[in-house]
């Protein structure tokens, strides 16, 4: 194998430089990390499945008109991307109270919110990834009130469609972090989805047990993490009851 430039190295991926210019390849890794590096571990297999899940993820937000960095997955671990200019803005929406709200806001864990809640946080480890207001975007420069106008609608529009998408196959979205990238082209400049979309930043719930099936297993030592990743996979139809990861539809439960 010939060897890659590394561009940047995240907690659970790796970019190299792509084959042509303008693209990367985004490589998952085994790692999981929580509380900001505190923790940290090895999902044996994690980094396959959450190629899988984000590429088909990614796939299906393309069919309804989602600009998305992903181009094509390569392998078992990697997917070709476009190369974008990362806002360093993390959006999270939220439609079940958990995790840092219920903390904030002393809700009870599971409540229903009256509707949906997008939230921006400053993407910075060293600071600890701080919650920020549109005021605070925009007056340091992060994004423009036009970008921000387009990442909110396109946030809200992943919501209501993965929010289905999940329900079809029994599994309730909690709340979700998408990150957003600017994707130049010679005289034009647009925003595009790019990171991932999987276990790691969703929470998933089991719609009739709510039972956790993603990195909360981690975060909170429930065990059994990489099963919940696989019955999400499997569930999705990209992951067959046998195991080989070959591709079908997702298998809708009633
Ligand atoms: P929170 O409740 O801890 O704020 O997390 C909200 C959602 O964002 C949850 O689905 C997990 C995801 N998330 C990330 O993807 N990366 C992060 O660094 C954090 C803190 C949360």
């Amino acid at each position: 194998m010939t060897r890659r430039r590394r561009i940047y190295e995240g907690k659970a991926k790796v970019l190299f430089e792509g084959p042509e210019p303008g693209t990367l390849v985004q490589y998952f890794k085994d790692d999981a990390t929580a509380f900001n590096n505190q923790k940290h571990g090895i999902i044996t297999g994690k980094g396959v499945l959450n190629n899988r899940i984000s590429e088909y993820l990614m796939m299906r937000l393309a069919d309804i008109g989602i600009p998305t960095h992903f181009v094509r997955r390569l392998n078992m671990r990697e997917q070709l991307v476009r190369e974008v200019e990362i806002i360093p803005v993390e959006v999270v929406v939220r439609n079940i109270a958990a995790g840092s709200l219920v903390k904030r806001y002393g809700l009870k864990e599971g409540q229903q919110l009256p509707r949906s809640i997008v939230e921006y946080y400053y993407k910075s480890d060293e600071l600890g990834d701080p919650m920020c207001s549109e005021e605070h975007i925009t007056a340091f420069g992060w994004a423009n009130t036009q970008d921000i106008d387009d990442i909110l609608s396109m946030s809200l529009r992943i919501n209501d469609y993965l929010s289905g998408l999940f329900l079809g196959v029994g599994l309730r979205l909690v709340d979700f972090k998408l990150e957003f990238g600017r994707l130049y082209s010679e005289d034009d400049m647009r925003i595009v989805l790019a990171d991932e979309i999987s276990p790691d930043n969703c929470r998933l719930w089991d719609a009739k047990s709510n039972e956790k099936m993603d990195k909360d297993r981690f975060r909170q030592d429930l065990g059994g993490v990489k099963e919940a990743y696989q019955e999400v996979a499997r569930r999705l139809g990209i992951l067959p009851d046998g195991g080989n990861l070959d591709m079908k539809g997702p298998k809708t439960i009633q």
